[in-house]
């Protein structure tokens, strides 16, 4: 089963947070490209012989092995450009429930949301609802596919790939974690509070 690339009209939106050419890049080459991977994953799996698989090598598990990453490229990069683009914003009640139950305040949620940006090498920073404890945690992802909780509905999601803001910021990872937090579309965020049923 393919999946389609969505449409996120960001121009004009990320004013001070990241250049035209960055997010075009991003959006128009790289997600775009997770996409089309997963999509030749997905061809290549429905045509290669299940019966080879073993823990050593089959094309068929080398796929799967690769179908996580794609999986995981597409739909973070999707939750990331939602949740973009919203300066001037506020978090919504459910949003702000959450946050003061479990970090007590917005400052230690912004504390510990871009320390989180500084963890991985390469990854995303991930604020999820858990079901493991009922309550909502900030995630440190490598990779796309690295240190991935089970069992979690993402919330807010932060990409640290070099990618997302070397071409604005260079080395200041800490300037783009600043302006990633006053672009936050909270908007979005609280849109996705009704995705946790309890
Ligand atoms: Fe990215």
């Amino acid at each position: 089963m393919t999946i389609e690339q969505k449409a996120f009209p960001l121009e004009g939106k990320v004013d001070g947070f990241l250049s035209e050419k960055s997010l075009t890049e991003h959006r128009d080459v790289l997600y775009k490209g997770y996409v089309a991977q997963y999509n030749a994953i997905q061809t290549a799996l429905a045509a290669a012989d299940v019966s080879k698989a073993n823990p050593h090598y089959s094309e068929w598990g080398e796929l799967k092995r690769r179908e996580t990453w794609a999986h995981n490229g597409v739909l973070l990069h999707e939750l990331y450009f939602e949740n973009i683009g919203g300066k001037g914003t506020q978090p919504g009640p459910k949003t702000i429930e959450h946050i003061n139950r479990d970090f007590g305040s917005l400052d230690n949620f912004k504390a510990q949301l871009l320390s989180a940006g500084k963890v991985a090498p390469v990854g995303w920073a991930v604020w999820a609802y858990s079901f493991l404890d009922m309550k909502t945690h900030i995630y440190v992802v490598e990779m796309h596919q690295n240190h991935t909780p089970w069992g979690v509905i993402p919330l807010l999601i932060l990409d640290e790939f070099e990618h997302a803001y070397y071409l604005d910021y260079a080395t200041k990872r800490a300037d783009y974690l600043a302006k990633f937090w006053e672009s936050l579309n909270w908007n979005a965020v609280e849109a996705r509070m009704g995705w946790i049923n309890q």
